[in-house]
């Protein structure tokens, strides 16, 4: 199988395992804390993400802070909560802005967090400028001609990842003096060195900050890996996540 039509199996097979879950919670607990979740946002309650690492981020350095993707917009509270003053959360999903904002009240953050609704930093303002900008991206390179511009296809694929190119590339046209970009991201099937491609293209240094092996994923993300590809060398028990950094030398 092509990669990329790989990419678009295992992203399918996640998307119908979420929507088909009739126990989907609206209320649900990660890191210690409650957490609204609205339906059609992606759901860190099946499958965490960055955020059980907000710890490697250095948000007490920070005056300002944009979460790409906001979703829940757990990162966003988490940014505010370490002491962030300013955090703008950023998404193309309206129902992931109101869930930001709900989650921002519900932890006593609703003056320092604001979420818009945006594709990529189209609602970003002029002379917005900010210390650190993160994003847990659509992961899944699947074909342009399988992708809708539905919410869900939205979440999971990035055709070509003409996206997370736009956001690193932008982003760092955003970034105070000695700002950085952090990124929540699996080794590409079909182009593993995609992150370090990307870090150099846009001059800038690549920190892993935290690294995830397949066997340690949550269950619920890693049985939506069909069992008969995990098991090939070139399936995904040789892929990992990361957490990263990319610094503009
Ligand atoms: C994998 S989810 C991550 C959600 C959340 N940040 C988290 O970690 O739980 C990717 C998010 O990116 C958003 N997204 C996809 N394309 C986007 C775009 N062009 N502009 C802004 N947000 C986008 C989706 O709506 C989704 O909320």
């Amino acid at each position: 199988m092509e990669a990329r039509d790989f990419e678009l199996l295992i992203g399918q097979n996640i998307i119908d395992r979420y929507r088909s879950d009739d126990n989907r919670a609206t209320v649900f607990e990660l890191l210690g804390k409650e957490w609204d979740l609205l339906d059609d946002v992606w759901p860190p309650s099946y499958s965490p993400g960055g955020e059980l690492f907000a710890d490697h981020i250095p948000f007490d350095t920070m005056g300002s802070f944009l979460e790409m993707g906001c979703g829940t917009g757990i990162m966003c509270v988490l940014a505010a909560l370490a002491g962030t003053e300013r955090v703008l959360g950023l998404d193309l999903n309206p129902a992931a802005v109101r869930n930001t904002e709900l989650n921002a009240a519900r932890h006593g953050v609703a003056d320092r967090v604001s979420a818009r609704h945006s594709d990529l930093y189209s609602a970003v303002r002029p002379g917005e400028r900010f210390d650190g900008i993160y994003w847990n991206p659509p992961f899944l390179d699947a074909p342009e001609d399988k992708v809708d511009s539905s919410i869900w296809h939205e979440t999971m694929f990035d055709p070509a990842y003409a996206k997370l190119r736009r956001f690193v590339r932008e982003g760092r046209e955003l970034l105070n003096p000695g700002g950085a970009i952090y990124l929540w991201f699996g080794e590409a099937f079909g182009n593993p060195t995609l992150v370090h491609d990307l870090a150099e293209e846009n001059d800038c240094t690549l920190h892993v900050l935290k690294k995830i092996q397949m066997s340690e994923i949550p269950d619920a993300l890693a049985d939506a890996f069909p069992g008969e590809l995990i098991a090939g060398d070139e399936g995904p028990a040789s892929w990992h996540l990361h957490l990263l950094e990319l610094r503009p030398r």
